[in-house]
């Protein structure tokens, strides 16, 4: 079904997933702050993300760098000069527009008017200054990607380590822009996180690996519940590769607010890893590579005998339009006898929360301990947030849990607790509510922790 970004956010904001960054001042532009149920589903998906690159796959190495980031970096890597957007300023309603957001070049997409000033680049990247004299050499900059630290810690970790190729390094990490118009909840915003892997390969064999890394990031996506009719696989036109780049397909998604880029999986070539290597006379390197007059290492792995400058294949995701494509694709309405059922089906591995359990009535003590200690056994064997529900309120409870995408609920009513003298089949039993068939099962204490097993892949 399709779902609207309003109907979206609304929930975001009254489930805690997601509310407008600092609010009681009236709200900062381009910033979200993740509550108690986004920081789940987003770290829920940054480890799905982790262990399919650096616990599962060969070769693949973890980094986590720091944020702020050499001026030299960013210079060589061609940022300073490059990573910049076109925008305009309507004279009539004041409003500011990316150009290349614009329907018709001439028009003001907010008032109509023709009256738009010339194009100006406006450079991304958001410049700090490092300790208390702020001048030219006291510049860094708030990454805007995770990768440029990658590549310059390429060599370090080649000698650490002495892989062959090919072999990747992989990293989860916020990365700032000062997007001239952040819109569309949190999929254009001014502080994200990226989830990148630079995958170093021999350049005979470029093209191989970087179809290779469009259908892997494909299939990840799949098994992370999104819509195989909704994902894309969407070259770029050559006119629209980043400076870096030779080619570049991305997985384009049906957001709520149209189809656009979730994934860049790019060919970026040895540019990077050129354009931060010392003596690049002596490496045969791409004509487009920025000369350096900087660095101190030489960005080059031995490779039958001679220094090679790998070509490097990047797929690169943005974890908040991830968070956004799965609570889109989670999405469902359905109409019940008497009212609509709003759930979010989340894959249970991503669930917020994993089990819910609800004693009947609030006030039953018997009933309440028995809950308290199915909650707590499956906290400790689970390791992972299973919650007592303790209002009494069983439809209000469920309603709750299926808005938050929680799999499976576990009631436990008075034929649970039934005397245990007597032989009736029911003693010892709760019942297992299954969020999306909403088929209920009746299960022994003793096997719940199984009959979850068996059921949902948390
Ligand atoms: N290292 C390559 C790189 O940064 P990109 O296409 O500019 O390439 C990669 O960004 C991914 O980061 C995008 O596919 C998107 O998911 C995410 N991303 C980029 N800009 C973003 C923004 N302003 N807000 C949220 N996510 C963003």
């Amino acid at each position: 079904m399709s779902i609207t970004m309003e109907t979206l956010t609304a929930l975001c904001k009254r489930r805690g997933f997601i509310y407008p960054s600092s609010q009681v001042y009236g709200g900062l532009q381009g910033l979200y702050d993740y509550g108690p149920m986004g920081v789940e589903l987003k770290k829920n998906l940054a480890n799905a993300w982790w262990t399919s690159m650096v616990y599962e796959h060969e070769a693949i190495y973890g980094l986590d760098a720091s944020i702020l980031t050499h001026a030299h970096t960013l210079n060589y890597s061609g940022h300073c000069d490059t990573f910049n957007d076109l925008m305009v300023d309507c004279k009539h309603c004041k409003t500011r527009h990316r150009v290349d957001h614009l329907v018709n070049p001439n028009q003001c997409p907010q008032c109509g008017s023709f009256a738009l000033t010339e194009p100006r680049a406006f450079n991304l990247m958001m410049k700090t200054n490092l300790g208390p004299v702020s001048n030219e050499d006291s510049v860094a900059y708030l990454r805007p990607e995770t990768a440029q630290a990658i590549f310059t810690q390429f060599k370090t970790i080649v000698d650490t380590f002495s892989p062959k190729l090919p072999f990747g390094i992989a990293q989860i990490g916020k990365a700032f822009r000062n997007e001239i118009t952040p819109r569309n909840f949190i999929f254009r915003v001014r502080e994200f996180e990226q989830m990148e892997c630079e995958y170093f390969v021999h350049p005979s064999e470029d093209e191989h690996w970087h179809q290779y890394w469009i259908n892997q990031r494909y299939n990840w996506w799949i098994d992370q519940g999104l819509d195989p009719d909704k994902l894309h696989k969407t070259p770029q036109p050559p006119e629209e590769l980043a400076h870096y780049a030779k080619a570049t397909t991305d997985l384009t998604y049906d957001f709520p607010h149209g189809q656009e880029e979730l994934e860049g999986i790019a060919n970026r070539t040895d540019y990077d890893l050129g354009a931060h290597s010392k003596n690049q006379d002596t490496l045969n390197l791409s004509a487009r590579v920025k000369p350096n007059s900087h660095s101190t290492q030489k960005m080059a792995i031995k490779h039958d005998m001679k220094d090679l400058v790998p070509y490097v294949i990047e797929p690169s995701a943005g974890l908040d339009r991830g968070v956004l494509a799965v609570l889109t694709a989670a999405y469902h309405e359905e109409q019940q006898e008497q009212a609509k059922r709003v759930v979010l089906k989340l894959k249970p591995h991503l669930a917020p929360i994993k089990v819910a359990v609800i004693p009947l009535a609030k006030n039953k003590q018997p009933l309440v301990n028995m809950a308290k200690s199915i909650q707590q056994s499956l906290k400790r064997s689970f390791k992972k947030p299973i919650v007592l529900e303790n209002s009494g309120n069983i439809g209000k409870n469920y309603r709750r849990h299926d808005e938050i995408g929680t799999p499976a609920c576990i009631t436990v009513d008075f034929d649970s607790l039934k005397d245990t003298t007597s032989d009736d089949k029911l003693i010892d039993t709760v019942t297992i509510r299954d969020r999306d068939s909403l088929s209920q099962h009746r299960v022994h204490i003793h096997d719940i922790q199984s009959f979850l097993n068996e059921h949902y892949a948390y």
